[in-house]
């Protein structure tokens, strides 16, 4: 049989902390090439092309989605410009894999799902924190049973000192759309729908605070975003709801970017089933046996998809796999974190209809 040789053609569209990632990422597929890089720092473009052997940098991005030899672009861009740069993307028909959080509202996030489905492209919100070999292996497990009825689940990621910069664009309402929620919150909050595989919420009461960022406190000094020191900090720095599924089932949300811990970072997901418990971290069954609990350490084993979200949203394209991570799902997540902001601004639970 003739084997499919064809390479996927990709540029990465913002080079910063992550965008290197994304370029990683497409190298370790046999299949693709990353091509262009768009990038309005023109230094930090020169510098990744240089370090990746990317051969063109262009500071519009608007000129790579016009070409014809583009197949997919990455989105690696502060939140505010994740759905404008994604519904150019699609319009321009090209395949597209998108940095969480999705965007800054499910308005938004709606017209990109929408469009992509008309334009029948790939889309995927790359998710990675779904794609440890270990976490595939819970998957299955729970999908198999293993844990029985699952009625109620703790998912949270707690920083002690992990602002992702104060004075950078992650603090400023304008741009990120919201705080930890939308920076951890979202990939604690999606890993675990993944693993209940139930993104059907009926109900979201949630509270923010903002108690160590507008202090100047609470700084992690990731990436290396521009800061603007006068810059208001107008996003929480916790979050905690309570999500009641419409199958029953509770899930208790908690996110972090400062707080008082005795360690640095915290975060998990606790499966509580009829049958066993599970965690995330270190990823293991709990059950019980003849006598006592038992525990059961989740070997990783062969992962269904590829581990590393880039090379397999390649896959995608080439045919070989269907997107782990679903635009539907990735909407309902928007929608429950858009709630748990709408009910700390209320001060009220909010109700999500069924069929949003
Ligand atoms: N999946 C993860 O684990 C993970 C980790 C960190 C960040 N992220 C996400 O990745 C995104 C980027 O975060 P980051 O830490 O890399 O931020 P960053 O500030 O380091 O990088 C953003 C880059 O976009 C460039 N840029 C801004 N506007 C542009 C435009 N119009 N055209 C081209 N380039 C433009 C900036 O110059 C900058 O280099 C965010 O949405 C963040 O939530 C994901």
């Amino acid at each position: 049989m003739r084997k499919n040789c064809r390479i996927i053609r990709a540029a990465v569209i913002g080079a910063g902390a992550i965008g290197e990632a994304h370029i990683r990422g497409f190298q370790s597929h046999p299949s693709a090439r990353v091509v262009a890089i768009a990038e309005t720092n023109a230094e930090r473009a020169r510098v990744a092309c240089e370090k990746y052997g990317v051969p063109e940098a262009v500071s519009d991005y608007h000129e790579l989605l016009k070409r014809t030899d583009i197949d997919a672009v990455s989105i690696a861009l502060p939140n505010y410009l994740h759905a404008p740069v994604a519904l150019d993307a699609l319009s321009a028909r090209k395949h597209v894999v998108l940095d969480k959080p999705f965007a800054t509202c499910a308005r938004d996030a709606t017209r990109v799902v929408e469009l992509a489905r008309r334009q029948k492209v790939v889309f995927m919100v790359g998710q990675n924190q779904r794609f440890p070999p270990e976490r595939q292996k819970l998957k299955q497990l729970v999908e198999t049973g293993r844990l029985g009825e699952i009625y109620h689940a703790e998912a949270f990621w707690l920083r002690r000192s992990g602002i992702p910069r104060i004075g950078s664009w992650f603090t400023q309402k304008k741009f990120a759309g919201g705080g930890c929620g939308y920076d951890i919150g979202v990939h604690i909050l999606d890993l675990c729908l993944h693993l209940l595989g139930d993104f059907d919420a009926a109900a979201v009461s949630g509270q923010t605070f903002s108690k160590f960022g507008p202090r100047g406190l609470g700084d992690g000094r990731w990436g290396r975003s521009e800061i603007d020191p006068r810059a208001p900090f107008d996003v929480e720095d916790f979050a905690v709801a309570l999500i009641k599924m419409r199958s029953g089932r509770t899930i208790v949300l908690r996110a972090s970017w400062a707080a008082h811990m005795s360690v640095n970072n915290l975060d998990n997901i606790i499966l509580y089933g009829t049958e066993a418990s599970a965690t995330v971290k270190p990823p293991q069954l709990i059950q019980p046996g003849r006598s006592d609990y038992r525990i059961v350490e989740i070997k990783a084993g062969r992962p269904m998809v590829n581990p590393e979200r880039m090379a397999h949203f390649v896959d995608c394209i080439l045919g070989r796999a269907e997107p782990y991570v679903k635009p539907e799902e990735s909407l309902q997540v928007q929608r429950i974190l858009d709630a748990l902001y709408r009910s700390s601004e209320t001060g009220r639970e909010v109700r999500l209809k069924a069929d949003e």
